[in-house]
């Protein structure tokens, strides 16, 4: 189909600015690598095609996109500009007709809109490339367009190439392009490195095509990330935008500049997030939930009216009208049903908590699974690790723990026992019993230790 669309990611390079091991584009922003971000601004135009141009770490890269439906893969094995980088999709796409979108892996901030309008003028006007450009107060470092009045472009070219009178001009070339493939096709495999970098440029081609054109858009949207000032700047812009739209919707954000959201998690109206809380990853936030102040919620879902206090959930879940905190801990595929109690420092690993349970205090459980209105009395621990294996601990309905017991794991407890206060159980026990594990208490009258009875009979003596 000669309309269909293709899109190449320049995700070939290190980074050196960026002054990290891992390569620039896997550097986060909200959750999200920087061209997952990229990606995520293609999401309303279709591609046919999906092609990561990787290079400087590929494995990673290929590794982090790996989930990315349709994706393909192209080696640049040594990076030699971005003109070079684009040449290497041209086998991929032998036959290929069509539009070529291309994005760079490190200019995270397009909005799927943005995208979407820009092939929309690159079709309308048949042109032969539509580049989105920005009015920079601070262009430094980017390319320079030339265009004139109709914002047909004559050439770019890059800031450190210009002359001094040259850098006066502050419309910026953003790094997206899209390109009549077959246009593209024809100036493309005859690129020069000429240049004070000596690469091969991709924005070396524009003055050899016609009609191209320039789509001016905010300087924000287009902001390239070239080392951690611009990616903390990018940041801000990001969460100003997951903030505010949430806002609008009908979140309640206390003190909105001290939390920080993912744009992969969902919140739901009427929900309050107080300050110093981080929602992370694919988090979930039901309706009526106040979370916060001082809260960490990563890839777990969160029921609603639950309340959630200075305490930290990871890869779990907590069903509603929870009251969780302050300091709780719930991680590693913990599942809390609906009407819990989830206390004063307590953790909660890989264990299944039954509805309308109570663990208010002082109490670790892994491996657990509890059935429902158990209460976990004050400081009951699982010894659930023998130093090699993990043992799992079984509490019925409606059973109580006394405060310090020690289940050593594996152990089965029935429904409706009590455990009497300071029990170590290490046997399993049947429902409807009483079970006291401790040893008895004695009580030896007018005893004083060995040291004082010497020195009383002295004293006697003399
Ligand atoms: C580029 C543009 C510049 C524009 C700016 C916008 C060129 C020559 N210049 O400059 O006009 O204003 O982006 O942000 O294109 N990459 C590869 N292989 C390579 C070189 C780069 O894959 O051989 C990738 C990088 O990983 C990065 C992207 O291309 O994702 C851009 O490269 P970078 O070196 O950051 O280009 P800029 O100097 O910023
Ligand atoms: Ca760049």
């Amino acid at each position: 189909m000669a309309d269909s669309l293709a899109i190449a990611i320049l995700a070939a390079g290190k980074g050196t600015r960026m002054r990290s091991s891992l390569p620039k584009v896997l550097h986060r922003l909200s959750g999200l690598t920087l061209v997952e971000n990229v990606l995520a601004s293609t999401t309303l135009v279709n591609p046919t095609r999906k092609i990561a141009i990787v290079g400087y770490e590929a494995e990673q890269v290929k590794t982090a996109l790996a989930e990315v439906p349709n994706i393909e893969f192209v080696e640049q094995t040594e990076q030699l500009g971005t003109g070079h980088a684009v040449q290497q999709v041209i086998p991929a796409l032998e036959g290929f007709e069509g539009n070529l979108l291309v994005l760079n892996g490190d200019v995270p901030l397009l909005t799927p809109e943005t995208i979407e309008n820009m092939l929309k003028t690159h079709r309308d006007n048949n042109n032969a490339a539509t580049i989105l450009t920005a009015q920079m107060d601070d262009p430094t470092g980017y390319g320079r367009v030339f265009c004139d009045d109709d914002l047909i472009v004559e050439e770019i070219i890059e800031h450190r190439d210009c002359t001094d009178a040259q850098r006066e001009n502050s419309r910026t070339n953003a790094g997206i392009y899209c390109f009549s493939w077959s246009a593209l096709m024809t100036i493309l495999p005859h690129l020069k490195s000429d240049n004070d970098q000596n690469e091969y440029y991709l924005t070396d081609v524009i003055k050899d095509l016609s009609p191209v054109m320039a789509m001016d858009v905010s300087p924000a949207e287009v902001a390239g990330i070239n080392n951690r000032k611009q990616l903390s700047e990018a940041e801000a812009v990001m969460q100003k935008r997951i903030k505010d739209e949430l806002l609008l919707s009908g979140v309640t954000l206390i003190n909105a500049d001290s939390i920080t959201i993912d744009s992969t998690v969902t919140v739901e109206p009427d929900v309050t997030i107080e300050p110093q809380t981080n929602l992370r990853g694919n988090s979930v936030i039901k309706a009526g939930c106040v979370i916060g102040p001082g809260s960490l919620v990563e890839n777990s879902i969160i029921g609603a009216n639950t309340m959630l206090i200075h305490s930290v959930v990871t890869d779990s879940e907590v069903a509603e009208n929870g009251r969780i905190g302050p300091f709780a801990h719930i991680r590693g595929g913990a599942s809390v049903s609906r009407n819990c109690r989830i206390g004063n420092f307590v953790e909660i690993k890989k264990s299944v908590i039954g509805a309308n349970s109570n663990m208010a205090h002082l109490s670790y459980l892994g491996d657990a699974e509890l059935g429902e209105q158990v209460n976990v009395g004050a400081g009951t621990i699982t010894a659930n690790y023998d130093g090699q294996n993990k043992h799992k601990t079984f509490i019925g309905d409606r059973t109580k723990t006394g405060a310090n017991t020690t289940l050593v794991a594996p152990i089965t407890i029935g429904k409706d026992v009590t455990i009497a206060a300071g029990s170590t159980l290490t046997k399993d026990v049947e429902p409807d019993c009483l079970v006291v594990a401790r040893s008895p208490q004695k009580t030896l009258p007018g005893w004083k230790p060995k040291y004082l009875r010497t020195i009383l009979r002295t004293e006697l003596r003399d």
